[in-house]
């Protein structure tokens, strides 16, 4: 099969598309034939060297997190539902090494939990010892069968020590091999397009996260200053539909050519990256470093909160409430309730820009490299 691979450290441009063997599902393991993947910026900043300390990453490696795609094989024990199913060694053969966590983190919900000056929302632990990952989900987790329409949120095998409990061989490929009991897997609804469902995974539950965490109820917080900051991204783009049906005042960052679409998306006031309102009773920041943070908490009147998503984790800032949002379990709903959401018309991702397979190295360089509105996808294979 064909693949999109990176032979060593480095940024996107040096990736290469090439041959590679198609991976084989092993116990709890399906094979999905992916139809369409979208970018996230941990797709980039693993490869790129970054954390090579705390991740040491085989090489060649597949990047791709986010896909959508058609179930091809099945692994031992992957038909039946959670609970009859055997024990599974996730990311093919190693066992687990619980280690507690890697204090480094690359974003999107790879980094095992750890606790900064203020919370940590939704923190997460790590699934238990070898071939126990299963347990704990809920109904309805894995249990699939050849043919079924697929997508989810899977990070790297070599991330397996730091948490997460949906791996894969890598979705920028013909192919990809994935764990089944994972609540970060599920089947795609006819109603979800493969494009909408790939781009949808990160970014739908990390803004399911946060609204979750943020507790805005329409009858209590209708009016309410919200700074979004990061508000043109993939979460950015996601989330600002969510605040502003909350009725709240949603002020979001953007530059000023991106200024009508934030708009459109719901802010009712843009303001310039940095250049923050005083007095909101709620920010979320979900760009700027987690060590960079006093512009935004300074922004939040006493007794208001913060929310973030990036690393490192926050400091404590006097008066407010700051807390990290990572959610390695699913706490806040998985890939069904995704699905859910975004049938019912929720929830969706704003897609910027498609590519087809053969420019998948050029999309993962724009994303490094350029600026975008929204998520980047990768149409892996023409609609059956
Ligand atoms: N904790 C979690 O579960 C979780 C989940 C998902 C993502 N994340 C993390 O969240 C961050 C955002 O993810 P994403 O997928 O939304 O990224 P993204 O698609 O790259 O979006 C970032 C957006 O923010 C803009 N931006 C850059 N610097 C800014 C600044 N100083 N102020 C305001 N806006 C700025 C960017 O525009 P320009 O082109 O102008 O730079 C871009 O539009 C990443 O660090 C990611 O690792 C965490």
């Amino acid at each position: 099969m064909e693949a999109v691979i990176a032979r060593q450290y480095g940024p996107p441009r040096q990736h290469e598309i090439a041959e590679v063997p198609i991976p084989e599902p092993g116990p709890g393991q399906i094979q999905v034939r992916i139809a369409a993947v979208s970018i996230n910026p941990a797709d980039v900043r693993l490869v790129s060297g970054d954390f090579r300390a705390a991740i040491d990453l085989p090489f060649p490696h597949i990047p791709g997190n986010d896909f959508a795609g058609t179930v091809t094989a099945l692994g031992e024990g992957v038909d039946r539902p959670v609970g009859e199913g055997i024990g599974h060694d996730v990311g093919g053969g190693a066992s687990w090494d619980v280690s507690g966590g890697v204090g480094a983190g690359v974003g999107e919900r790879v980094g095992a939990v750890v606790v900064g000056g203020g919370g940590v929302v939704g923190g997460g632990g790590v699934a238990g010892a070898s071939g126990d990952v299963g347990a704990g989900f809920g109904e309805g987790v894995g249990g699939y069968s050849v043919g079924d329409e697929v997508f989810g949120f899977a990070t790297p095998r070599a991330l397996r020590h730091m948490g997460s409990s949906s791996l894969s061989t890598g979705a920028l490929a013909e192919y990809a091999v994935f764990e089944a009991r994972t609540p970060f897997l599920a089947h795609r609804p006819p109603e979800l397009d493969v494009e909408q469902a790939a781009a949808l995974p990160t970014v739908g539950l990390t803004a399911r996260a946060l609204m979750a965490s943020a507790d805005l109820r329409s009858d209590t917080h209708a009016g309410r200053r919200v700074l979004v900051v990061g508000a043109t991204g993939g979460v950015g783009t996601t989330l600002l539909p969510l605040l502003a049906e909350t009725g709240a005042h949603v002020i979001a960052t953007a530059r000023p050519e991106d200024a009508d679409l934030v708009r459109a998306l719901g802010a009712k006031e843009v303001v310039g990256y940095g250049d923050y309102p005083a007095g909101v009773d709620l920010a979320f920041n979900v760009v700027v470093a987690g060590d960079a943070l006093d512009g935004i908490a300074a922004a939040v009147k006493p007794g208001g909160r913060l929310l973030t998503i990036t690393f490192p984790p926050p400091p404590a800032f006097d008066g407010i409430d700051v807390r990290l949002v990572l959610d390695m379990e699913g706490r806040f709903g998985g890939m069904a309730e995704v699905a859910a959401d975004a049938v019912a018309g929720r929830l969706r991702a704003r897609i910027d820009r498609t590519y087809a397979f053969g420019d998948a190295v050029q999309a993962l360089t724009d994303f490094a490299e350029r600026h975008k509105t929204g998520k980047l996808v990768v149409r892996v294979r023409s609609r059956a």
